[in-house]
Order: C-alpha cells, then sequence, then structure tokens
C-alpha cells in the first residue's frame, strides 16, 4: 500500500491510494475534493437537520475527513446562526490505521509517540481553511469541534466496516450515512446488493438519507427494496449520475 497527496482543481487536497501495482484509486474528483464533498454529502446534513430527524450520522470511509469536517462547520454555522441543534452520533468507519491516527494527531488527540506526517497536517489545515471561508467560520472552530465530539465520544473513529452476513442482535443506526467508500474493484463487498440489503438493514433508521457519489444499480436496486425513493442527481464535474436516497416514515423510530 502506499499514497501521494494531490491538490485537486478548486485547491482542496485528495490522496491518490494504491493498493497494488494495477489497483490505483484517487478518493476524490480532480476538479475538486471538497467542492465534490459539499455537492454529494452535505444535502445528507441538511435533509436529515430540516426534517427533524435525530443527528446520527455514519461516514464510510474517513479518507482525510471531509465529511466530518462539513458536518461540523455546517452545525457551527447553524449555531452561530441562532439554530443550535444536537449532534447525537457520528460514526466514522476506516480501514487504514494511518488515517485515523493522522487526523487525531492533527487535532491533539493521538498519543505523542505516534509520528505525525506534515503532508497530513497540511493537508487538513487547507481543507479547513476552505471551509472556514465557506461558511464564514472564525479559524479553529472545526477544530474545536471535533475535538468536543471526540472527548464526548459522541464521534467514534471505527475501524474497517465489515458488511454483517447476518442481522445484528443489537445495531447502531443511523440518520443519515456518507456511504463514500471505495468504487466496487477496489471495495467489491460494500457494493453487491445482497450485501447492500442486508447492511443497510441494520445500518438506517426508518427515517433516512444515503448519498454516494456511485450511481450503480445494485446501489438503486438495494435501496428500493429497503423502501428509499431514489434521487439520481447529476454527478460532480461532468460524472454521470450520483445518488441520494430518502426513506421517509411517519415516526423516527
Ligand atoms: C473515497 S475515500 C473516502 C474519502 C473521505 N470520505 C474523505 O472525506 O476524504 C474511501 C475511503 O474508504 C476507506 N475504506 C475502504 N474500505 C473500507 C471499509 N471496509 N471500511 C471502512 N473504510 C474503508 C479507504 O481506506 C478510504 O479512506
Amino acid at each position: 500500500m502506499s499514497y501521494q497527496f494531490m491538490t485537486t482543481a478548486d485547491g482542496s487536497p485528495t490522496l491518490e491510494w494504491q493498493q497494488s501495482p494495477d489497483l490505483v484509486e484517487k478518493m476524490h474528483h480532480s476538479q475538486g475534493a471538497l467542492s465534490e464533498s459539499l455537492y454529494i454529502y452535505l444535502p445528507v446534513i441538511q435533509t436529515v437537520a430540516e426534517a427533524g430527524w435525530p443527528l446520527k450520522f455514519m461516514s464510510l470511509g474517513l479518507g482525510l475527513g471531509y465529511n466530518e469536517m462539513i458536518l461540523a462547520a455546517w452545525l457551527k454555522k447553524q449555531e452561530l446562526q441562532g439554530r443550535p441543534l444536537s449532534l447525537q452520533r457520528l460514526h466514522s468507519f476506516e480501514s487504514q490505521d494511518l488515517l485515523k491516527d493522522q487526523l487525531l494527531l492533527w487535532l491533539g488527540l493521538a498519543p505523542a509517540n505516534l509520528p505525525a506526517s506534515e503532508g497530513f497536517s497540511q493537508a487538513y489545515d487547507c481543507i479547513v481553511q476552505a471551509l472556514c471561508r465557506h461558511f464564514q467560520l472564525p479559524a479553529g472552530l472545526i477544530q474545536q469541534t471535533l475535538v468536543e465530539w471526540r472527548q464526548s465520544d459522541i464521534w467514534q473513529l471505527k475501524g474497517a466496516y465489515l458488511p454483517s452476513q447476518e442481522p445484528v442482535a443489537e445495531p447502531e443506526r443511523y440518520s443519515g450515512l456518507f456511504y463514500d467508500a471505495f468504487s466496487s474493484k477496489m471495495n467489491p463487498e460494500l457494493w453487491s446488493e445482497e450485501g447492500l440489503v442486508q447492511s443497510l438493514q441494520d445500518l438506517c433508521e426508518p427515517n433516512c438519507v444515503l448519498a454516494t457519489y456511485a450511481a450503480k444499480g445494485s446501489l438503486k436496486r438495494a435501496l428500493r427494496r429497503l423502501g428509499f425513493a431514489v434521487d439520481l442527481r447529476p454527478g460532480f464535474a461532468g460524472k454521470r449520475q450520483c445518488t441520494l436516497g430518502i426513506r421517509s416514515c411517519q415516526s423516527s423510530g
């Protein structure tokens, strides 16, 4: 496994991840990592908040933490505008320890004996600066929010998400899912129709919204089988489509 930082067209960083010599994938679109993350995943947060559903989010995979930072920025913006909202749960899943460790180090929350990488801290700095400009927030607020969430255990950083083979006894459920794993070439186990149905059955609250950059047939079928209305939005920067699935029941369960 090896990786390389790259700057995308809107100035925000992404990582190119090489799993094996012929398996390489960029985490984001070359036209803008931050712009793409805002375009695809912010509607999850807005939909959950506007519907008044419990603010319980799952982020599959953490990567550089764009979706976690966007959530922190958006909620702080609401608070500063006199609409405080209380996050109940943010669970970030990431199979690469390096990515969890580097983010925690940058936040000052990891053991000092872990080596920090300048590339990572520069990347996180760049993302929060761009988000503070975008949402007109004071510097430092996003980091401070993430630290508070982590210290109160509202934000948990978990390992690889492994699709369940059988229904889970007491599943932790979410109202909003940022479904942002690598593609089916890298992560085939996360994209099969049966696997998705089995996993999402356990992961989703009755009222739930899921977004992903992909528009795979298996995903659309799985969402429809679970009662989601599937909105195929135009993809980011000329990509054909991306997916926003919304399931709205009467009670929030
Ligand atoms: C497209 S990138 C995510 C980008 C990320 N959301 C961000 O904001 O930068 C996909 C991520 O999923 C992680 N991943 C792959 N398989 C996973 C699994 N089974 N569970 C959790 N994370 C996984 C990869 O290591 C990678 O960091």
